[in-house]
């Protein structure tokens, strides 16, 4: 298989993958298996698979630096707006189940509740960038305004993270590996770390070719 045909692989795997924890919730949902507590299950599983896959989008960046897989940057389109259709349910289910599509109510939880201002935040940051995903939107903006703007992803990221550290009561680990996780993600961002990971990769590549060279 060529480069191409491997790649094409990759991203079917990598969408499959994606979209397996809604086929699930779908399957539950019409098979009565979301337990005593639907709206609990749905809001649960689109969260968590939401701040997942924009964890997961994150690391793409850094995981090219770090391997020098220029082709995994093919996969962060798909992998947000996977992220995107999650949080989409996640907001739903919480507008339809929780909030009755009352409008009111929505704005004055908004104000009210600090985990939701924090979720709201992110969810409002992450439209324009879901809206602006295409490549006709790139050529629209300019490679450097689209860049400006997609830089939200961070934002959105922090307030995902604070939505759930504040909206958990008592046992604060499993938002405290997303907040862990999320904070590598920055700073593997920092120039100094970048510069040392692709420093890294061009000496491994370096005793590569010493290796085969006669
Ligand atoms: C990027 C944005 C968001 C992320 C990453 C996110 C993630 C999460 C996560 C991980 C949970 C915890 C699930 C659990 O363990 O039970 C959760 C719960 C929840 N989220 Fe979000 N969320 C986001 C945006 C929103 C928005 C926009 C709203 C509504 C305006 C919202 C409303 C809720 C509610 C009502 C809960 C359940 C709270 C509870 O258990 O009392 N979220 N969210």
């Amino acid at each position: 298989m060529n480069r191409k045909g491997q790649v094409a692989t990759v991203k079917a795997v990598v969408f499959a993958a994606a979209l397996a924890p809604f086929t699930a919730l779908a399957i539950a949902a019409f098979t009565n298996g979301l337990g005593a507590n639907p709206v609990e299950t749905i809001t649960h599983t689109t969260g968590e698979w939401t701040l997942r896959l924009l964890l997961a989008t994150l690391a793409i960046t850094p995981l090219r630096h770090l391997t020098g897989w220029v082709w995994l940057a093919r996969l962060r389109r798909m992998v947000g707006l996977f992220a995107f259709f999650y949080l989409m349910l996640h907001f739903t289910t919480y507008a339809v189940l929780d909030a009755s599509l009352d409008l009111a109510y929505v704005v004055e939880d908004v104000a009210d509740r600090l985990y939701i201002t924090a979720g709201f935040a992110a969810f409002v940051m992450l439209v324009p960038l879901a809206a602006t995903s295409t490549n006709a939107m790139v050529r629209r903006l300019g490679p450097l305004r689209w860049r400006r703007l997609h830089r939200l992803v961070y934002a959105a990221g922090v307030c995902g993270v604070l939505h759930y550290l504040w909206l958990v009561k008592a046992d604060l680990r499993e938002p405290l590996v997303y907040a862990g996780i999320l904070a590598v993600l920055l700073a593997a961002r920092l120039p100094i770390v970048v510069k040392t990971l692709q420093a890294r990769r061009s000496k491994g590549a370096g005793k590569a070719t010493a290796a085969v060279a006669p």
